[in-house]
């Protein structure tokens, strides 16, 4: 998938609903969630079909009487963590033999049933399209059988569900936009695990983020797979919407609502869309553009679609229409068969697209994908690491460079928490997604403010209010 990845900090991240009156007759949930951006909404949708179960949420493990993790299947790395997570939670299991362990998410779907076959560590196994079916499904389980819901729908959007806010600051959400993928990228294991791409009414998307404004939210991230290729038609009333018509919509709710996006797809971004972003103050300047390879042959390999210099277009095109836009990517090292020319295009484009961050990744073989089946896994684990690495260094170069460049400009920044290192000072983004720490002076979370950069860490932007905003 072509997901934003949230901070490894937030990953395997404990999620509590809030407590409602009457709580001590509700069954205690405990729900971690793995990888992806679209993971922790997904999060969400299952804590509110939950909530609405007669269950609510515990951050103490020892209490759960239902255990779930949302996993990931992208790298084989992200298993292994989920592996190790089932292993412990049979410990706890031995205290408490009534638990209820679930394996959700992608993992879910890719594994299915062997996952209750290995270890008996698991006891319910449901995949991103049956989260529905979880009630009916924990009936079971409490009747003594196991249970298994893998099947993935043409159809469901989860649009008329409404998330139950998790672990949030109260400013940003996420909001789903569509789910699965129809690109089949030869390297991932998305379109298996997520099925279908559909998109979701876009009534009810404008719906929900008029209703998260109203909670006083003033960020939403609309997620897709590959937004780009959002689509959708009102059958009542034949209105089509496509990505840069949805975008418009939501940046009409509210001026104060700021609106990112992620992830775009560098084969259908159009000059639409980047119109639009300039059109709008609060759609951000923000596009996350995997690259994933810079060299044309690698990148029909995996079946991206396009070619090194279509990329290079697309990056001149954003460069063009909107100016000081932030740029970030992915990237893989050491796909199958990648010479050391090819790996070196790579870094080449990476410097051409001066992107301020990029997520790097080595090469994970998936079982079932299309590299998987016709490619061999050829590049020794040392090459790939040692490709990695100078991924990794070129990055940093880059993203150090960017931040000098952003010294002595002034940013608008919505403020997002108290700063993590010091109570004196506030943190929050610009509109190119970089983190600003500045001392507080009397802004509030929430605040839009305006911030002039006067020094910089690897990662973030330090400086000082010098206009509150609006
Ligand atoms: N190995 C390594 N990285 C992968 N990604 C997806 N599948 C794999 C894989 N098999 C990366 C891509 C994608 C991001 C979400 O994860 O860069 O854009
Ligand atoms: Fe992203 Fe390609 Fe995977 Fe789809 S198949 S989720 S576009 S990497």
């Amino acid at each position: 998938m072509q997901e934003k990845y949230i901070d490894e900090a937030r990953q395997g991240e404990v999620m509590e609903l809030p407590i409602n009156f009457g709580d001590e007759q509700k069954r205690k949930l405990y729900i971690e969630s793995y990888g992806c951006a679209m993971n922790f909404s997904d999060t969400e949708i299952v804590a509110s079909i939950m909530s609405g179960n007669n269950f609510t949420t515990t951050r103490n493990v020892e209490e759960a009487d239902v255990v779930f993790l949302n996993t990931c299947a992208i790298r084989d790395n992200a298993e292994q963590r989920v592996w190790g997570r089932l292993r412990e939670l049979k410990l706890v299991k031995k205290n408490n033999p009534d638990l209820i362990v679930g394996v959700l998410g992608c993992m879910a779907e890719r594994l299915k049933t062997s996952l209750l076959e290995s270890e008996q560590l698991v006891d319910l196994v449901v995949g991103p399209d049956a989260y529905r079916d979880l009630p009916n499904l924990i009936n079971k389980v409490d009747s003594g059988q196991k249970a298994v819901n893998v099947l993935l729908s043409r159809e469901e959007t989860y649009a008329d569900i409404s998330p139950v806010r998790l672990s949030t600051n109260g400013i940003s959400a996420f909001i789903s936009i569509m789910r699965g993928c129809d690109n089949m990228c030869s390297f991932c294991v998305v379109p298996f695990t997520r099925g279908r791409e559909r998109s979701r009414d876009f009534d009810s998307i404008v719906n929900e983020a008029r209703l998260l404004f109203e909670d006083g939210y003033r960020e939403v991230t609309l997620l897709g797979q590959n937004v780009d290729s959002y689509k959708y038609t009102n059958e009542s009333n034949g209105e089509f919407c496509n990505f840069a018509n949805l975008l418009e919509k939501v940046a009409l709710v509210n001026p104060l609502l700021r609106i990112r996006f992620s992830t775009s797809h560098p084969k259908d971004i159009t000059d639409e869309v980047l119109h639009t972003i300039v059109k709008y103050e609060n759609i951000c300047n923000y596009i996350h553009l995997p690259v994933q390879s810079g060299n044309s042959r690698i990148l029909k390999l995996m079946n991206r679609t396009y070619t090194r210099e279509w990329y290079i277009d697309s990056i001149n095109a954003i460069r063009k229409i909107v100016p000081g836009c932030g740029i970030s990517s992915d990237v893989i090292s050491g796909f199958c068969s990648e010479t050391e020319e090819e790996h070196k295009d790579t870094l080449s484009i990476m410097q051409y697209s001066q992107y301020d961050y990029s997520y790097t990744f080595k090469y994970s073989e998936r079982p079932g994908t299309l590299a998987a089946r016709n490619y061999k896994d050829d590049i020794p684990e040392e090459i790939k690491n040692r490709r990695l690495s100078e991924i990794i260094m070129l990055q940093r170069e880059l993203s150090h460079q960017s931040n000098k460049r952003d010294e002595g400009k002034t940013f608008r920044v919505l403020v997002e928490a108290v700063s993590k290192k010091s109570t004196d000072d506030m943190c929050g983004r610009n509109d190119q997604n970089k983190m600003i720490v500045f001392p507080k002076q009397n802004a509030k979370k929430g605040d839009y403010v305006y911030v002039k950069v006067h020094g910089c860490t690897s990662a973030t932007l330090l400086g000082e209010i010098v206009e509150k905003g609006s």
